[in-house]
């Protein structure tokens, strides 16, 4: 190639090696070849989590992208011709050079969902890999019939949750906090469907008191290559975040462990929370109301009340530090009782302070810990 198809490809790589440093954490691979005349010479930069790596000609070549990316070009001038992939999971650049033109395009196709999945926010067959690892299908890419339950909890919280993302600004990373992750397939499912389907840049943090489900969830992390995820083995009251909060997910934390979700959320400006609570255990030890006692005299009405009137409480809360919630039931009870899914958004227009929580106090006798943890 002549002086000035080396200069204009130098170029075009200036670009690349931007979309690289913006997107780190989601690059997949640079692959390509050289061609001169019938024979062709194959490379790839990959990267395996913590070194990048040069293949060329049998010869391997371990550093820096930038460094590895600059000397490949760097080649150009030795060939006829050049077609190199950059791959990262929001999409594809390819980028093309011969003694005539130099040219690059951009693939950010998704995959279509068959009509069989266009029921599916996920497409099971667009995140085939994603569900593999998981362990959430069969040889034949058909979900199990043991899994479908836990995805079709991931996927109707993700669908809940997509307005409130679009409306995040479009031109930074979203920061996700995952409290009480658990192995993390809630995460898993949306950071595919932020990255792979809504293409925006994200980092998704996952924080969990067992240091088991923290290493599995690292496991798959690896394996799937989702760079872009960080796990922490903390307890949640204690953890703090290394990045804003734009969003707080929790998907049954247990019992009290969604207070400390919803607190950690509120004291770190979150702006975005969406929280589906677990077991309630905390009211109904103490839960009366000396004017209408009758209303507790039945065990399992005791018990329902004072898990709804927790769900208020923290509701509650939430309005009075500035959100506007809903609440709303995110799959059918059949799915799972613990089926309720608390959506709340910072906003300026929500009032500040209330009485609700004060009188919930007075009339019930609770004394909640999510009080005392909002500061
Ligand atoms: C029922 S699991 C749910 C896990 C995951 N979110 C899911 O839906 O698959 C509850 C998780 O909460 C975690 N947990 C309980 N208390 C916690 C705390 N104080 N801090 C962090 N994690 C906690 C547990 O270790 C457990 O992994």
């Amino acid at each position: 190639m002549n002086k000035q198809t080396v200069q204009k490809l130098n170029l075009f790589g200036g670009g690349i090696l931007s979309r690289w440093e913006e997107n780190q954490a989601l690059f997949l691979e640079v692959s390509g070849q050289y061609k001169s005349g019938a024979v062709t010479y194959p490379f790839t930069v990959s990267f395996d989590g913590e070194t990048y790596k040069l293949t060329f000609q049998k010869e391997c070549m371990k550093g820096l992208f930038p460094e590895l990316f600059t000397s490949l070009l760097s080649k150009a001038n030795l060939y006829d011709e050049l077609e190199l992939t950059y791959a990262d999971r929001t999409g594809r650049l390819i980028l093309h050079g011969d003694a005539k033109n130099v040219t690059t395009k951009s693939d950010n196709r998704v995959m279509e969902p068959s009509k069989a999945e266009e029921k599916h926010l996920i497409s099971p067959k667009a995140a085939n890999k994603l569900l593999t690892v998981l362990d959430f299908v069969t040889d034949q890419g058909k979900l199990k019939n043991t899994h479908v339950r836990k995805f079709t909890q991931a996927e109707h919280f993700i669908e809940l949750l997509v307005p409130y993302i679009k409306k995040l600004p479009a031109d930074r990373e979203i920061m996700v906090y995952d409290l009480a992750c658990g192995k993390s397939y809630l995460s898993f499912f949306l950071n595919f469907y932020l990255c792979d389907v809504l293409k925006r840049r994200c980092r998704i943090i996952g924080v969990d008191i067992r240091d088991d489900v923290v290493e599995a969830s690292k496991k798959i992390r690896d394996e799937l290559k989702y760079y872009n995820m960080d796990f922490y083995c903390a307890d949640i009251l204690e953890f703090e975040p290394p990045t804003r909060m734009d969003i707080a997910v929790s998907l049954h934390a247990c019992d009290v462990a969604t207070d400390f979700a919803i607190a950690a959320a509120v004291n770190n400006g979150a702006q975005i929370c969406a929280i589906a609570p677990c077991c309630h255990k905390e009211f109904l030890p103490t839960i009366g109301n000396e004017e209408m006692p009758y209303l507790f005299e039945n065990g399992i009405f005791k018990k329902r009340f004072s898990d709804l009137l927790t769900d208020i409480y923290r509701v509650k809360t939430m309005e009075e530090h500035g959100y506007n919630v809903t609440a709303t039931e995110f799959v059918s009870p059949l799915e799972t009782p613990k089926n309720l899914l608390i959506l709340a958004e910072k906003t300026k227009n929500a009032s500040p302070k209330g009485e609700a929580t004060k009188e919930i106090k007075r009339a019930f006798g609770v004394d909640p810990i999510l009080e005392k943890l909002i500061f």
